[in-house]
């Protein structure tokens, strides 16, 4: 009689040790999909082909503190909401302003970053630009990413200037270098990574106190536990540590 509760009590064990471990096997392949585009140092950017950058950190460290692997997603920045609302992705991380018509369209996590907009010129073009005024200007093409909160600041405080609108900054900034532009609008620290490693300059800094935050689907289950993370992460020492890899050397 015992020796048979022993035995039918080895079989329950061995059975919620498999039913145990199957369970934690499929929580291990979770994977957050993560949309991103690429080309917008230092906070997405290819280095030799991989993908780099302080998102792409940041959602790494995301990722491991949900015990979730990480899949990005490099598109153009005007595919991003998108790809979010047909599920091709999950969560955007790319440097998105967090802003009212967009707000529409997913949910903002906290904001993790405070960022202006920059008006970048070709080096030695001669273009000084003291304000807002100088800039809008007829003689000036206007190059800007689709979509981006650049443009739409173009839209709003330059109407006279002629804008050209880009997949990726990167056709953008080699419009400036051949000359085919005469400016870009593009976030301040972006527009500082342009000036280290392109003949480019910042012109004028252009006041906007904007947010970053990571998009997710409207009513997201995955909203609460990004959310959660980030706000543990950035109150780690983890994130002093990023900012300096990214922005300590400025
Ligand atoms: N912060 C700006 C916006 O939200 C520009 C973001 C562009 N990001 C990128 N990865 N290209 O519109």
């Amino acid at each position: 009689m015992k020796k048979r509760l022993v035995f039918v009590l080895g079989i329950l064990l061995l059975a919620a040790g498999l039913v145990w471990s199957g369970g934690a096997g499929e929580k291990e392949k979770e994977v957050i999909l993560v949309g991103t585009s690429a080309g917008f140092r230092p906070f997405e950017y290819k280095e030799f082909g991989t993908l780099t950058g302080f998102d792409i950190d940041l959602m790494n460290e995301i990722g491991a503190k949900l015990g979730k692997e990480v899949e990005f997603k490099d598109m153009d920045f005007d595919a991003l909401l998108e790809a979010l609302n047909a599920g091709t992705v999950d969560v955007i991380a790319s440097g998105m302003t967090i802003y009212d018509e967009r707000k529409e369209r997913a949910d903002f996590t906290v904001p993790y970053f405070t960022a202006n907009q920059a008006a970048l010129v070709k080096k030695g073009s001669g273009i000084v630009l003291s304000s807002v005024e100088d800039l809008n200007n007829a003689k000036f093409k206007i190059g800007v990413q689709n979509d981006t909160t650049g443009a739409f600041w173009v839209e709003d405080n330059a109407p006279d200037v002629t804008l050209q609108k880009y997949g990726k900054y990167i056709e953008c900034i080699q419009d400036l270098e051949n000359g085919n532009i005469d400016i870009i609008v593009v976030d301040q620290p972006v527009a500082e990574a342009f000036a280290v490693n392109r003949p480019v300059v910042i012109a004028l800094p252009i006041i906007t106190n904007e947010q970053y935050g990571l998009a997710l689907q409207k009513g997201s289950s995955l909203y609460e536990p990004v959310n959660n993370a980030l706000k543990e992460l950035m109150a780690s020492p983890k994130w002093d540590e990023l900012l300096d890899k990214y922005f300590g050397a400025k």
